[in-house]
């Protein structure tokens, strides 16, 4: 895997239904495992910059542990109030046993923004 990806864990560290906190380029990020699929979200509620790892998994949402507030992992959307943006989603990937992450670029940024 090559730059902008860093290594930020062991795969099998990652199971199924679970998540870990990492640590990237200064930021903490939560690399969730549902099923097959991998994601990775900002580990920052958007409602009130609250962290997401506190939080649990709910099917392929994490959910906010401070007001219950749902957000997708594959688009960072919000589902339940009293969110109301989205969560910052980024590329992950699998390879040589390590968890690769490209946190230089939201993957559901709007265009203009970081
Ligand atoms: S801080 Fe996460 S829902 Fe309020």
């Amino acid at each position: 895997m090559q730059a902008p990806y860093l290594a930020v864990a062991n795969a099998e560290d990652l199971k199924p239904g679970e998540f870990l906190k990492v640590a990237a380029d200064g930021r903490a990020f939560v690399i969730a495992q549902v099923g097959e699929d991998v994601y990775a979200v900002e580990d920052l509620c958007s409602h009130e910059d609250y962290p997401l790892s506190y939080g649990c998994l709910d099917g392929e949402r994490i959910k906010c542990s401070l007001h219950g507030s749902r957000f997708s992992l594959k688009t960072g959307a919000p589902e339940d109030e009293p969110a109301d943006q989205p969560i910052a989603t980024f590329a992950v990937a699998i390879e040589d046993e390590q968890i690769w992450l490209d946190p230089s670029r939201a993957t559901n940024a709007q265009p203009g923004n970081a």
